[in-house]
């Protein structure tokens, strides 16, 4: 335990843990290495039969129609673009609390994007300021659940059907998530998952894209390898050589059989891994309830969350520091800490290209100030927790104004 205001690491006292507690670290068990190496000793390592059994065993996780196996979540994301036919001049509609990727890839297809402020308690997409952002170039949306807290998915897509746009959800965060009954994967025409290092279960690098569409499965699909006819690993099968065909300049996205390997073990783990976040999440909200400086995202009736992180806005007007101090003062205790997310319109290349200026997004802008995410994975010890919730209240009565 420590004495109030007792003197921070920062300013040179004695650390809280002696040993750096990180961010994340990935729990991989003997299952996911065994079947590592027994594709590698396979002699198929590329896109094939592990690859084809994870997409399986993730769709009939999501109940989706289809879900294809890709590189990356951002993959996902550029792939749904493309197969929904946006362009140059269109324009996408998204959050700017997010990723890099989700605002990157519209970018990428020559679009344009259009920021729309969150709400405040979840800092998801507020679905009410949507409509008055729509133009006649808008040709989609793309809501991000930041946490894994999904957004408002019946008045989105309200208003995708009442203007003919699409809904492509990124669902980084969002494995587990439901809206209303509904499992995230199965509402829009396309969502994309991350299976990211620090992901809720992980392939090192790797996403999938679930698909309600047939015909749109398949050119998906075929745009993740090559734009070309058919899956690489049956040109070689026992059916005889046939042509492939180049349909589409395509992308070179595909999962391949190491990430499925691992993929495959994940997906048992699914369950245990929320539970574990979820009893950590009702711990951190029972400890902080009595530190105002402290607020925790909410979380509405009506969905099942994620939990994929923990985000903590601190309140600045009753702190003597800012965000960045006091988050370089909890590293200094050993403890990791990760920032989800300042808002990306104001990052460099998003203001010098399309001119975005702060002020108009009031929430997002005063989030990216105050947040904050402390460290939520299973392979923490309950006295991992329980540090990280001193060191927090040791640094803020520091701060205390
Ligand atoms: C909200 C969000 N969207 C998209 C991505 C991209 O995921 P990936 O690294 O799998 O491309 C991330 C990953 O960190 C994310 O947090």
């Amino acid at each position: 335990m420590f004495m109030p205001h007792e003197k921070l690491a920062i300013q040179g006292g004695k650390p809280l843990r002696d040993q750096f507690l990180p961010f994340h670290r990935p729990f991989i068990g003997e299952e996911e290495i065994a079947e590592v190496t027994a594709a590698l000793r396979s002699g198929w390592i590329t896109t094939g039969p592990r690859t084809k059994a994870f997409e399986e065993k993730f769709r009939q996780y999501i109940g989706s129609p289809h879900a294809v196996g890709l590189n990356s979540c951002t993959a996902g994301l550029h792939l749904s673009l493309e197969a929904a036919g946006v362009g140059e001049g269109d324009e996408v509609i998204t959050s700017p609390i997010t990723f890099a990727s989700t605002a990157n890839v519209i970018v990428h297809q020559r679009a344009t994007p259009v920021f729309v402020d969150v709400e405040p308690g979840t800092l998801n997409i507020n679905s009410e300021l949507i409509e008055q952002s729509i133009t006649p170039r808008t040709k989609a949306i793309i809501p991000v659940h930041l946490a894994g807290h999904p957004c408002d998915m019946d008045e989105i897509t309200k208003i995708a059907q009442q203007h003919g746009l699409t809904v492509i959800e990124d669902a980084a965060h969002a494995l587990e998530s439901e809206y209303r009954g509904k499992k995230i994967g199965t509402i829009s025409p396309f969502t994309a998952f991350s299976f990211y290092a620090t992901k809720n279960i992980t392939t090192g690098e790797g996403g999938m894209l679930t698909v309600l569409d047939d015909e749109v499965e398949e050119k998906v699909r075929i745009l993740s390898l090559h734009g070309i006819s058919r899956d690489a690993w049956k040109r070689y099968s026992d059916e005889g050589y046939r042509h492939w065909e180049i349909l589409y300049a395509g992308y070179k996205y595909n999962m391949f059989d190491l990430q499925a390997a691992v993929g495959l073990h994940q997906m048992d783990r699914i369950d245990q891994f929320r539970e574990n976040r979820k009893k950590y999440v009702t711990r951190y909200n029972e400890a902080f309830k009595e530190i105002l400086e402290v607020e925790p995202l909410r979380t509405k009736p009506d969905v099942k969350h994620a939990h994929h992180i923990y985000p903590i806005l601190l309140n600045l007007n009753m702190l003597t520091a800012d965000r960045d101090q006091i988050m370089n003062a909890i590293q200094a205790e050993n403890i990791g800490i990760g920032i989800h997310f300042r808002a990306v319109h104001l990052h460099p290349f998003y203001r010098d290209k399309f001119g975005f200026q702060p002020g108009k997004l009031p929430i997002a802008e005063d989030a990216s100030q105050r947040i904050l995410s402390l460290p939520l994975y299973p392979g923490m010890s309950e006295e991992d927790l329980e540090d990280v919730i001193s060191v927090v209240k040791k640094v803020i009565a520091v701060f205390q104004k």
